[in-house]
């Protein structure tokens, strides 16, 4: 059975674009906040293959989505080589201790597949209960974005201090960011193996820097990573999500190495059209705050999008994930509107 979102990715235009929807599983859903209270901690979730699994499938089995995205967290890359990690209700997540350069050794001789073999079981039981038509999406977390996270111990409050590490302690990020790189690698790659038929590298705060910081921190290394998954394992598509990269997001795919490209809601579409829409499957774009709107709001700028990519390969997404807040009739009603073709 044909999985429409790698047909897509391979190239094919369907008439109707394949759907799914970064964050498509999570609080917005009551069997979501019912299994998180039976889980106990965000973290026992993503490390219960049983319940994982079932997260993962909650939302397939509610809408008319094309794949499904495994889940688990961009965190557990650093929770995996040694930091401790935990969310705080209204706070966010907290890793510590925070990474020194002394501690780049030990981190560098954990083994991350083995660390997080319950994702891969995970994955396994996922791709057993979906049906043939349906891609399994795993994904990581892009260097730089695990990196800001394991260098603040939580979300970044002070974006400058991380940018002058790039001048100040240049050896440390460079070591740090390549160590993230490897583990990044194998770590997909042992996704592919337990079931995804895609992965996707989610780069949330590549916005905002510098060029030659930016071409270091983000492009190269997404480069370097779907370079050695597509080594390891050819024919493996890979989809890069580099948020807030406006103008730069061509050098991405001057790499040759993206199948997709996620694009966030402050992009011009227009611009996504014409610079990278003839080079490389674009996905996504909507802005996720339409969807907690809904009514003829989001579905005007749902159509805004479909109709300016109608005559190249497409996948609808978001252009940031699905907020608590969204009510998930808005995402049915959505899920139905592509389906229905009416836009065209
Ligand atoms: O449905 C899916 O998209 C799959 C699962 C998934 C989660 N996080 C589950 C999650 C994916 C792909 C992620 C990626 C992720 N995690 C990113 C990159 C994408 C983005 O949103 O920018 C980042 C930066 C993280 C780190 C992270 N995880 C933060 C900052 C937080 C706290 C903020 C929040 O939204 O709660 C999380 C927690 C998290 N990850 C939740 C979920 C469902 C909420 C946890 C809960 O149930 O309390």
């Amino acid at each position: 059975m044909e999985k429409k979102l790698l047909t897509t990715l391979a190239g094919e235009k369907p008439a109707i674009p394949p759907i799914w929807l970064m964050r498509q599983a999570g609080r917005y859903l009551p069997e979501y906040r019912r299994l998180r209270a039976k889980a106990g901690s965000f973290l026992d979730l993503c490390l219960n293959p049983a319940l994982a699994a079932e997260a993962t499938l909650q939302p397939v089995r509610r809408f008319d989505l094309d794949a499904a995205i495994l889940f688990a967290d961009i965190l557990l890359i650093p929770f995996a080589l040694g930091q401790d990690l935990s969310f705080v209700e209204g706070e966010g997540p907290r890793l510590s201790p925070p990474v020194t350069l002394e501690r780049l050794d030990a981190f560098r001789r954990q083994n991350v597949v083995e660390r997080l073999s319950p994702v891969f079981e995970t994955l396994r039981r996922t791709k057993a209960a979906l049906q043939p038509a349906k891609a399994l999406i795993g994904f990581a977390g892009a260097p730089w974005t695990v990196a800001t996270y394991m260098l603040a111990g939580g979300p970044i409050k002070d974006p400058a201090a991380l940018r002058r590490l790039w001048y100040d302690q240049r050896d440390f990020l460079d070591a740090l960011i390549g160590l993230l790189t490897e583990k990044t690698s194998e770590y997909l790659i042992a996704q592919l193996d337990a079931g995804a038929d895609v992965v996707q590298l989610f780069d949330t705060w590549a916005g905002g820097l510098p060029w030659p910081i930016l071409d270091s921190v983000s492009v190269r290394p997404l480069e370097k990573i779907a370079a050695a998954v597509k080594k390891a394992r050819p024919g493996a598509p890979v989809i890069f999500f580099p948020k807030g990269v406006g103008e730069k997001a061509p050098e991405y795919l001057a790499t040759g190495k993206c199948d997709g490209f996620g694009i966030d809601y402050a992009m011009d579409p227009s611009f996504a059209r014409a610079q990278l829409g003839e080079h490389v499957v674009v996905q996504g774009g909507l802005d996720p705050l339409a969807v907690v709107t809904g009514g003829d709001v989001m579905i005007k700028a749902a159509a805004s999008y479909l109709k300016l990519f109608h005559d190249v390969p497409y996948v609808f997404n978001l252009g940031h994930g699905l907020v608590p807040e969204t009510p998930p009739e808005n995402v049915d009603a959505l899920v139905r509107f592509i389906r229905s073709g009416a836009w065209r």
